[in-house]
């Protein structure tokens, strides 16, 4: 039978090494060594080893986890062994934000429980609307999110015991709980409107667009179908395995910070135009581009190297985005009730031009989750500064969900990589005087082939 390892010789000494490989729950998909294996090889004794170099962690596994499973080939999304589309159709974000933080869907009564929990944390303290007052009235809501965010671990202070399960559990059902409430605060907050405060009798989106679009009405009816497509879409985006805001969570957390301080470092790495203000990014782009025929001329720059199409690729699949697809059914859904956006028909043809062009089908570029979302979003009422907002809300059931296996992962440690160092060897201190620009003596570096 062929042996679970692979054998490494090193031509610098003839030496050979056998490395272990180990798998996930599919071989094909899992299989890895351990990077640490790799120090053992050596020149010399006092050789620190042999690292493995992985800029932007193209290759490397930071965890075993057991929370979310995707095959970016086949273009499949589960979140603890359940696809996408079923969530997508017959489950509720609550729900589906449990099944992704304890591991199975809820019975009724732990449902129940659940939506009480968090329906009791959405309430903010006042003192954080005073904070939110000081912000400038043009400030982004997504700065005024990650910012506020982790102002609340300056007001709960037993959020620092870790690794006490009670109090793990409380912080988890209060930032569920508030961050819609944060979010909807700092939208409000921009238009200079006053706060609206949390309504308990509503679904968790339907108390979220409260929040958001209350005037003078006694009570707000949130609208059936855009509370539905809104909890579609949070289903959605609860989880996605290890991406930069997760990485970013997971890092934090590993220096055992508190998870409003990590919850802010995953909001604030999701924000970049790479990565959740992506939908932000293409709202802007499709505006730019104007119309429909005005398509191949932008395609033609993209491919030119001018700027990039905003929407299309991923790190992970390299096929359709699950969650696109599944967003572009929404939008009918939506458009029934908002009217249809006239952004749509340029992102169809942009869609359609794109699969058909050599570039982009030689790179398998394709819509992610970020491509058709804006457009909804926008529809729904939402200005384009509030669409990673949107993102953040429902990714934090994701984001504690990953933080609290880390916790529990006796193999995990305080997240610290190497590096190839480039910089100057040792050399003596120059005084001023002596100093000429461009002489500075460098040699010129190796670097990794
Ligand atoms: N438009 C044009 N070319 C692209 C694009 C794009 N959107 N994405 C990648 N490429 C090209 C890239 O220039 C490179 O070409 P070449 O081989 O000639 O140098 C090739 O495709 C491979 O791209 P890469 O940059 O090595 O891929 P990556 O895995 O480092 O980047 C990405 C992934 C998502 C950052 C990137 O595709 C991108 O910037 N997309 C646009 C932004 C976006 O939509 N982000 C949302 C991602 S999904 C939701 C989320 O994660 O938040």
């Amino acid at each position: 039978m062929a042996k679970e390892s692979i054998t490494l010789i090193d031509n610098r000494t003839g030496k050979s090494y056998e490395i272990a490989i180990s798998y996930g729950i599919y071989p094909l998909d899992g299989a890895a060594i351990r990077a640490s294996d790799l120090r053992q090889v050596k020149v010399s004794e006092d050789d620190f080893g042999l690292m493995s170099y992985d800029p932007a962690f193209m290759n490397t596994a930071s965890c075993q986890s057991t929370i979310t499973f995707i095959d970016g080939d086949k273009g499949i999304l589960r979140y603890r062994g359940y696809p996408i589309e079923e969530l997508a159709e017959k489950s509720t974000y609550l729900e589906t934000a449990y099944l992704v933080l304890y591991g199975e869907l809820p019975t009724k009564a732990q449902l129940e429980k659940w939506t009480h929990d968090i329906t009791w944390h959405t309430m903010i303290h006042e003192n954080i609307k005073k904070f939110m007052d000081g912000f400038h009235y043009d400030a982004h809501p997504m700065g005024m999110l990650v910012s506020t965010v982790a102002a609340l671990s300056t007001f709960y202070l037993d959020a620092k015991h870790i690794f006490d399960a009670g109090s793990r559990k409380t912080q988890t059902h209060r930032l569920v709980g508030k961050m819609p409430t944060l979010a909807a605060f700092a939208y409000r907050h921009s238009l200079g409107r006053p706060y609206a405060y949390p309504d308990n009798d509503l679904s968790y989106t339907g108390n979220f667009l409260n929040m958001l679009f209350k005037m003078t009405e006694v009570k707000y009816k949130p609208n059936a179908i855009l509370e539905k497509a809104l909890d579609v879409l949070f289903i959605l985006h609860a989880d996605h395995e290890q991406n930069c805001g997760t990485n970013a969570m997971r890092c934090v957390g590993s220096s055992q910070a508190d998870p409003y301080c990590a919850v802010a470092a995953a909001a604030a790495a999701l924000y970049g135009p790479l990565h959740g203000g992506a939908n932000e990014a293409v709202l802007r782009m499709l505006g730019e581009i104007g119309s429909k025929g005005k398509v191949p001329e932008f395609v033609k720059k993209v491919k030119a190297g001018e700027g990039k199409l905003m929407g299309f690729g991923h790190r992970v699949y390299k096929n359709y985005d699950p969650r696109a697809k599944i967003i572009k059914r929404v939008a009918d859904e939506v458009f029934e009730v908002t009217g249809r956006n006239p952004l749509l028909d340029i992102a169809i043809e942009l869609e359609r031009i794109a699969l058909e062009d050599e570039y982009f089908i030689k790179r398998k570029l394709y819509p992610n989750v970020d491509f058709y979302s804006g457009i909804i979003y926008q529809a729904m009422g939402f200005p384009v500064e509030m669409f990673p907002v949107l993102f953040a809300i429902p990714r934090t059931s994701g984001w504690i969900a990953q933080w609290e296996e880390l916790l529990l992962d006796a193999e995990q440690k305080i997240s610290r990589p190497r590096q190839v160092y480039l910089g100057q060897d040792t050399r003596s201190y120059v005084g001023i005087e002596q100093r000429e620009t461009g002489k500075t003596g460098q040699t010129s570096p190796k670097g990794v082939a």
